[in-house]
């Protein structure tokens, strides 16, 4: 299965941190509650330019961070950091590029959606690979976070999951779509509804905690994401996730 990889002019979006202070604290208060002394390790997958990363390294002095990105046009647009570290590759090849590393949190910030493969089913099994992939780097006190923005339909749950992939992943539609505001046209975009998001995660075997807040103005801007809106409500989720399994690697 190959991952789409985005363009350019997408990348170019990506220019500030998608995480809220609200979810920020969110985030960091479910850090200390599971690794209170402040010592752990982490991978942010999809770690573009590195805002999160630097934001945890500040806000917890003792850990350390490796981010990941298949974009170089934005990993090497990081701030330089001794505690971080950086890795062009991909989020579906993880065990691959880590095969012996172990991490105490495996952040998903906003990335899963832009995991694309050639048509919806493939996007599905790519997200899941890629989060069991995660689940099996974790240490034996491992987390998994994921933030998504969730499409929830008002009458068909997952309904705007598939409109949104249908309209963004099709060739002939891009230039419209674009003008629509879509910065994937013509690649595609996979948001889930939080339901489905939560089904995948208990098939992975995935205890789930969740924080909701509604999705910030600027993500709303664009007509399609209205259109999408209209259809139900769209909300920021954070999941943490904790693996159900016990025979992990221990730390
Ligand atoms: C919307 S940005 C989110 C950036 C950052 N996590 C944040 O929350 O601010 C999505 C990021 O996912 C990255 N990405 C997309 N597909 C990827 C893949 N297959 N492997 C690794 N990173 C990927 C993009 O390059 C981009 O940095």
């Amino acid at each position: 299965m190959s991952v789409k990889k985005l363009a350019d002019s997408a990348l170019a979006t990506f220019d500030h941190d998608y995480v809220s202070d609200a979810a920020f604290a969110a985030i960091a208060a479910r850090i200390r509650g599971d690794f209170p002394d402040g010592r752990f390790s982490f991978l942010d997958i999809g770690g573009g330019k590195g805002f999160f990363a630097d934001r945890v390294l500040t806000e917890f002095p003792e850990c350390t961070g490796v981010v990941l990105d298949n974009a170089d046009l934005l990993l090497y647009a990081n701030a330089e950091n001794p505690r971080k570290r950086l890795v062009l590759g991909s989020a579906t090849d993880l065990q691959a590029i880590f095969p012996a590393e172990r991490f105490d949190v495996a952040f998903f910030n906003f990335a899963l959606h832009h995991f694309i493969g050639t048509s919806y089913a493939d996007t599905r099994r790519l997200q899941r690979e890629s989060l069991r992939q995660a689940a099996l780097m974790l240490t034996s006190a491992g987390r998994i976070a994921v933030s998504e923005i969730t499409y929830n339909g008002a009458l068909v749950d997952n309904l705007p999951s598939h409109v949104v992939f249908r309209l963004t992943s099709s060739k002939a539609l891009a230039p419209v779509v674009a003008r629509l505001g879509a910065n994937t046209a013509g690649t595609g975009v996979c948001f889930m509804s939080a339901k489905t998001w939560q089904r995948e995660f208990d098939r992975l075997g995935l205890a789930t905690a969740v924080t909701r807040e509604p999705a910030p103005a600027r993500s709303l801007r664009s007509r399609l994401r209205l259109a999408a809106v209209s259809a139900g409500s769209v909300v920021n989720a954070h999941f943490w996730l904790t693996p159900k399994r016990q025979e992990r690697p221990a730390r």
